[in-house]
């Protein structure tokens, strides 16, 4: 497990000019907004638990949208003000399988959303917020400011295109509340939910909230503890387990760091006591991740050996000099 700034700043640069190689992959066009930005835009930043920031690549592009790397913020807020029991009623803790918007598993599974971190998950989570649109966005600002470290904007023309084109995620919205999954007004909630999706930023403050998990609940840098060690173990092993919903597990192998996903490119990453990572590159797969920060983080955890499940032997032999890169990370199920 490496440590070291100057490494890890070497490798992180290697990483990137390896994924700005790779031109597969397009912009989630399905939200048209977030279609119009430079393609081939490339950057990560890793934030280290004590509070060091090394970024990378196109650092000083124009802010992104988190999409649903904010539902990190709701579910986070939720377990710190509620705790598990409540944010559990609404939502279960399995992996779906299916697409992020998919409605078939609601209808056979369901009607509770498999997870948090699916759109229905998400949205049934906004639905616990109390008060008015405006105090319910107010809640997530606070949060998102505490989480992130400093005040995220909501993109006023993200949002607009979530709206003009949220029919999928009102037809979520619309079935939860048929089948009683949620104790509020749709549209109301739905509000909420796009500007979640909209709060946006750079790539630095896109690190914070990961590193934050990485270090069990502390604020990097300042040790200020902002989440419970309880609520840090949900969150992280939620991102593992249903993190990047239907490649979850091939990333897992991949990598071995937990993640969520952003439509607009971003991906987040922990390596549990080390780091938060944060990349963005908006052409994405097929699945919704970021193929290029695919890529940036299958380099970090070879080279870095920042593989969960490949840390070094703490008794008996570690392992040989210099390998850190053990051939198995490589495999694809
Ligand atoms: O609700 C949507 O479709 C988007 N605002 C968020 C989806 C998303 O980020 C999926 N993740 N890869």
């Amino acid at each position: 497990m490496e440590t070291d700034p100057q490494r890890i700043a070497s490798v992180l640069e290697a990483a990137i000019e390896k994924a700005r190689r790779n031109r597969e992959g397009a912009p989630a066009a399905y939200i048209p907004e977030l279609a119009n930005v430079p393609l081939e835009v490339t950057s990560a930043a890793v934030t280290l638990t004590d509070g060091t920031c090394i970024c990378a690549g196109d650092v000083d592009a124009a802010p992104f949208t988190f999409q649903s790397t904010a539902k990190l913020v709701t579910l986070a807020g939720l377990l710190e003000e509620r705790g598990p029991v409540e944010v559990f009623a609404s939502v279960g803790s399995e992996p779906s399988g299916d697409a992020f918007a998919s409605m078939a598993r609601l209808e056979t599974h369901g009607p509770k959303p498999a997870n948090p971190l699916i759109n229905s998950g998400a949205i049934a989570l906004c639905g616990q917020l109390r008060g008015s649109v405006s105090q319910r966005i107010a809640w997530l600002s606070r949060w998102a400011q505490r989480l992130y470290g400093a005040p995220l904007e909501v993109d006023a023309r993200v949002l607009a295109s979530e709206r003009a084109t949220g029919d999928r995620n009102r037809a979520l919205a619309y079935f939860l509340k048929a089948a009683g999954e949620l104790h509020a007004d749709v549209n109301e909630t739905l509000e909420v939910y796009f500007a979640l999706c909209s709060l946006c930023g750079g790539v630095a403050q896109a690190s914070h909230l990961p590193a934050l998990l990485a270090a069990g609940g502390l604020r990097p840098g300042s040790g200020e503890r902002v989440l419970s060690k309880a609520s840090v173990a949900i969150v992280v092993s939620l991102m593992a387990t249903c993190g990047m919903y239907n490649e979850s597990g091939n990333y897992l192998i991949a990598t071995g760091m937990p993640a969520k996903s952003g439509v607009s490119g971003v991906i987040v990453a922990v390596v549990p006591g080390i780091a938060g990572i944060a990349v963005y590159s908006p052409r994405l797969n097929d699945k919704g991740g970021s193929v290029r920060g695919h890529i940036i983080l299958r380099e970090m955890a070879r080279r870095l050996g920042w593989h969960f499940a490949l840390t070094e032997p703490r008794l008996g032999q570690g392992f040989a000099g210099g390998e850190v890169a053990p051939e198995s990370v490589d495999a694809e199920p």
